[in-house]
Order: structure tokens, then C-alpha cells, then sequence
């Protein structure tokens, strides 16, 4: 199988959340965040061939995930929705930029209809979006470098599936608290040490008032 190379984006806070509860769009965070560390973001942006977010963070933050403080072209959006659940009105559907959204064979016929007069549709699995498929597919379709934003689920399964290589965090200079609230890593969590992944401080640096870390995934043990 081929897949791109795939690489987590994301702000953090201190204690690892991505968003102030859950429900709450990390737009309220991110008015945080320094003009240098929105550069960072939208640079990361421009040299990708692909950006991924997770359905629930469509519905929750509306994003356009487009490059808007840098030069550079905008990347394709993707969005694996199993129920193909996208609001008609998203900004992912506006014509920014090339859309693809993922979804299955158990999609109800007459959103996805909807959905493929604004964009381009994949079916991939039966009842759940196959992830691995999908980044067979996405690969073959021209996606070689890919940039995942969110949210915690799809981090998750795409960090247990070994799908992805790298993960940038913009480290936000405060504290939001709540057992309930999104972190960097969702999902039902690994139960041993043999299991849990691995990776490699490749650099850090600061940018206004953020600290950003990049980590390579270690495959090897
Ligand atoms: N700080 C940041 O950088 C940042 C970035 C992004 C998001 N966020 C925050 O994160 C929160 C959303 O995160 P979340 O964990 O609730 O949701 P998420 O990871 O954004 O989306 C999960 C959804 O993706 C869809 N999906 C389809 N196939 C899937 C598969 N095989 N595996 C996993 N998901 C699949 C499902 O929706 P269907 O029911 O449609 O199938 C699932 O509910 C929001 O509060 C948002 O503000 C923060």
C-alpha cells in the first residue's frame, strides 16, 4: 500500500487540550495565537498537497483550511465523514480550494447526492470510513504530503493505524482543564508500554509567543 506522508498539525495548550470544552470550536483558543505562529500554520499549509480534519471539527469549528498568511497555493480538503454528515453550508464546500469528502457505502444516498454537486465524494468501507484505504486512494490521486489538523478521534485512529509520520505542535501559553475536553490524542488510549508509539524531538524553536516542537515517529522499535 501506498499512503502520503502525513504529518499531525496542531495547537495544544499546556495540559495537551485543543480546545477550551468540548462542543467549542478551537477558533476561541487560536485568537491566542501570535501572527508568527498563524504564519508557521499557513506555511505548513502551502507545501502540502492535502489537509485533513476530522467531520466533528467541521461541524464544530467551520474551518476553510486555506492559505490565507502565507504565499503559496491552497492545498485539496479532506474530510472522512462515515455518515457523509458535512452541513451543505460548510466553508469546506465553497470553491476556496479542491474538496474531497471521504465516506462509505452507507452513506445516506440523497446527502451524498448533495454533497457531489459541490465536490468530489469517495467511498471508502462499509459502515466506517476505511482510513487505511483511504490514503491508498488519496495517494494515487496525487496526495504525496499530507497535513492533518484534528480533531482527537482521527488523530487517534490514524496514530493506532501507523499512519502517520510526523506531529508539529504550537504549544498555547495556557491552562484550560476539563477531564472532558479534547486532547491531542482521543480515542480509547493504548493499555501498555509495548504498545504506545514512540517518537523523536526533531527540533524546537519559539515563534512570538509560542513554543513549536516537531516530532518524528519512530517505526523502528
Ligand atoms: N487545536 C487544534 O489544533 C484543533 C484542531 C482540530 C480540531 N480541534 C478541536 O477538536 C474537537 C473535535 O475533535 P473530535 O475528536 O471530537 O472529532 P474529529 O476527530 O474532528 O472528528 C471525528 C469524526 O470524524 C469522522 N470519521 C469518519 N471516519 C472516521 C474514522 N475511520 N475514524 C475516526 N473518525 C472518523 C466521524 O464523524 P462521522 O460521524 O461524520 O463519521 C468522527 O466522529 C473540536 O472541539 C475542535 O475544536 C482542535
Amino acid at each position: 500500500m501506498n499512503r502520503p506522508y502525513t504529518i499531525i498539525v496542531s495547537e495544544v495548550t499546556i495540559d495537551g487540550k485543543l480546545t477550551l470544552k468540548r462542543g467549542v470550536s478551537s477558533k476561541e483558543i487560536m485568537k491566542f495565537m501570535d501572527e508568527e505562529a498563524i504564519r508557521y500554520l499557513h506555511q505548513l499549509r502551502a507545501k502540502v498537497d492535502g489537509i485533513m480534519v476530522g467531520a466533528e471539527t467541521v461541524r464544530t469549528d467551520n474551518p476553510f483550511l486555506t492559505v490565507r498568511y502565507a504565499e503559496g497555493n491552497n492545498p485539496t480538503r479532506i474530510v472522512p465523514t462515515s455518515r457523509a454528515d458535512i452541513p451543505l453550508d460548510a466553508n469546506i464546500l465553497q470553491k476556496h480550494a479542491p474538496t474531497i469528502i471521504v465516506t462509505t457505502e452507507s452513506a445516506p444516498e440523497e446527502k451524498v447526492k448533495q454533497l457531489e454537486e459541490k465536490v468530489e465524494v469517495l467511498k471508502c468501507g462499509d459502515n466506517e470510513v476505511d482510513l487505511v484505504r483511504m490514503m491508498d486512494e488519496l495517494y494515487k490521486k496525487g496526495i504525496k504530503k499530507l497535513m492533518v489538523e484534528g480533531g482527537a478521534t482521527l488523530n487517534w485512529k490514524l496514530i493506532k493505524l501507523g499512519l502517520v509520520d510526523e506531529i508539529r505542535l504550537i504549544h498555547m501559553p495556557f491552562i484550560v482543564g476539563g477531564k472532558d475536553t479534547p486532547t491531542l490524542v482521543d480515542g480509547e488510549g493504548f493499555q501498555s508500554l509495548d504498545e504506545v508509539v514512540k517518537a523523536k524531538l526533531r527540533a524546537h524553536f519559539v515563534r512570538g509567543s509560542h513554543l513549536i516542537t516537531e516530532w518524528e515517529i519512530k517505526f523502528d522499535d
